[in-house]
């Protein structure tokens, strides 16, 4: 029998994360402070995050050691397995080799507390009672809920409404680790209240989420803030997955031909394939891609701009491939990819020609999703569809060109609480939205008063 699973021992768990922006061919332009435009210092960032927190959002030391305190709960789920996938190959009929890593495996069920965990020892160790964060699918909420419960901290969660309805069972997780999550947008906030004063029925997104959450922590006693993707610190925590993959494909005896990865805000992607876009600086030839939705493409057709992280305009404004502040995306099962912006790692990355975004339509990424179940056997959240889908192009690909390409993409989480977008799907409720370039243009105008960073590109419109 072939080995199925490639584990690691937890001696061989990384102890230390790696940060890109130690080798980036180009370094990234700074955050601007949203009154004055001007580059952000450790001190505007302090009401919203802790100090130990920036200093690793602007370090540029290439390894950072992982405290004792966060390798002890990485332990409850890490090392996570490394799979290939057989079966898939077999039905695909490909020559090429097909690996999944599986992060599903947290108690959550996602990449999230990767960085949750992080968040929540760092802000621990600085005094922090409570945090506040957004929610899109619910898997960041409930990931930093359970992290926050381990370290007795409070944890407040603003859940995009759309997936708030789509979801009950998400806010139950998070209820039962000890959170409490409302449906955003919210009474509770000025941010919420503005929004649902001019739109009564809003879905919400997640850059008003943010908005929110964010209003929350800086009017709220002892509170931070926490962001579960897009920044710099937490790309850097979610290298771990990518470190152990590397000790994995060395085990299994293969190097990846192609890095594939589902990107919202770009962490799950960013944590498995930026060691490998390590190896490609160094010289490796390896297509390093990221699937978004073509209904929500920020990558595919946003510029490079500066630009808010948030609805209300209540963050720094950060260099990334934005579809505009303003855009609210169709309402996509996908929850966690209904996000404007990309992390600006992950944008410079593209500028620098070292990673290729490619944009998927819905109803492809749910058969992705169901072949996966048949083959495989797990339901994958409608996040990681998007990067299921394109690993089934890429091996069908491969069968054309009669290549035995080693093909690995992040298995980012499971779907058992995401089963009312399989319903929907199943009933044929689901559809294709392509974006109307009006509504690019329209997302666009909101952007165009804000500094331009030196690398400004329009986008496709
Ligand atoms: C399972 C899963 N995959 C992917 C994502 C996208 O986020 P990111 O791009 O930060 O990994 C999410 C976000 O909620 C998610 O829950």
């Amino acid at each position: 029998m072939e080995v199925k699973k490639i584990f690691l021992p937890e001696s061989e768990m990384p102890r230390q994360w790696y940060n890109i922006m130690a080798d980036m061919p180009t370094p990234m332009e700074p955050p601007l402070h949203p009154g004055t435009g001007q580059p952000v210092g450790p001190d505007d960032l302090a009401p919203i995050f802790p100090m130990n927190l920036i200093e690793q959002e602007v370090s540029t030391e290439r390894w950072i050691d992982i405290p004792e305190g966060v390798l002890e709960k990485y332990v409850i789920w890490r090392p996570t397995p490394l799979y290939r996938a057989y079966e898939l190959e077999k039905y695909l009929k490909t020559p090429a080799k097909i690996y999944f890593k599986n992060e599903g495996v947290s108690p959550p069920g996602s990449h999230k507390p990767n960085t949750a965990i992080a968040q929540a020892y760092y802000n621990k160790v600085a005094g922090t009672k409570r945090i506040t964060t957004e929610t899109g699918a619910g898997q960041w909420g409930s990931a930093l809920a359970m992290c926050c419960a381990m370290f007795g901290l409070e944890c407040k969660v603003f859940m995009v409404k759309i997936s708030f309805n789509h979801k009950p069972y998400r806010k139950l997780m998070m209820q039962t680790w000890g959170a409490n999550c409302v449906a955003s947008p919210s009474n509770e906030t000025e941010a919420g209240r503005k929004i649902l004063a001019e739109d009564p029925d809003c879905p919400g997104s997640l850059g008003m989420a943010i908005s929110e959450a964010v209003e929350a922590a800086v009017t709220g006693e002892n509170s931070k803030y926490s962001l579960g993707s897009v920044l710099n610190h937490v790309m850097i925590h979610q290298t771990i997955n990518g470190l152990e993959t590397q000790k994995q494909m060395a085990i299994a005896g293969d190097y990846p031909d192609v890095v594939i990865g589902c990107a919202g805000g770009g962490s799950n992607f960013a944590g498995n394939c930026l060691p490998f876009v390590c190896d490609k600086i160094h010289g490796k030839e390896i297509d390093i891609i990221g699937v978004e939705p073509s209904s929500c493409p920020t990558m595919t057709e946003g510029p490079f701009a500066y630009d808010f992280g948030d609805t209300v305009q209540m963050t720094p404004l950060l260099p990334m491939h934005t579809l505009g502040h303003n855009f609210v995306p169709a309402p996509i099962h996908a929850g966690g990819l209904r996000y404007h912006g990309m992390a600006p790692i992950i944008s410079q990355l593209i500028l620098d020609n070292l990673i290729r975004p490619i944009a998927v339509h819905q109803m492809e990424t749910f058969e992705a999703g169901v072949t996966f179940a048949k083959t495989e056997g797990f339901i994958s959240a409608p996040e990681t569809n998007h990067a299921t889908a394109i690993v089934i192009r890429e091996a069908l690909k491969a069968k054309e060109e009669g290549k035995e390409k080693v093909i690995l993409f992040n298995w980012s989480g499971h779907g058992l609480v995401d089963m009312a977008a399989y319903q929907a799907y199943f009933e044929g409720q689901l559809a294709d939205y392509p974006l109307p370039a009006e509504d690019i243009k329209r997302a666009l105008a909101d952007i165009e008063p804000l500094p331009k960073p030196k690398q400004f590109r329009a986008g496709n419109i």
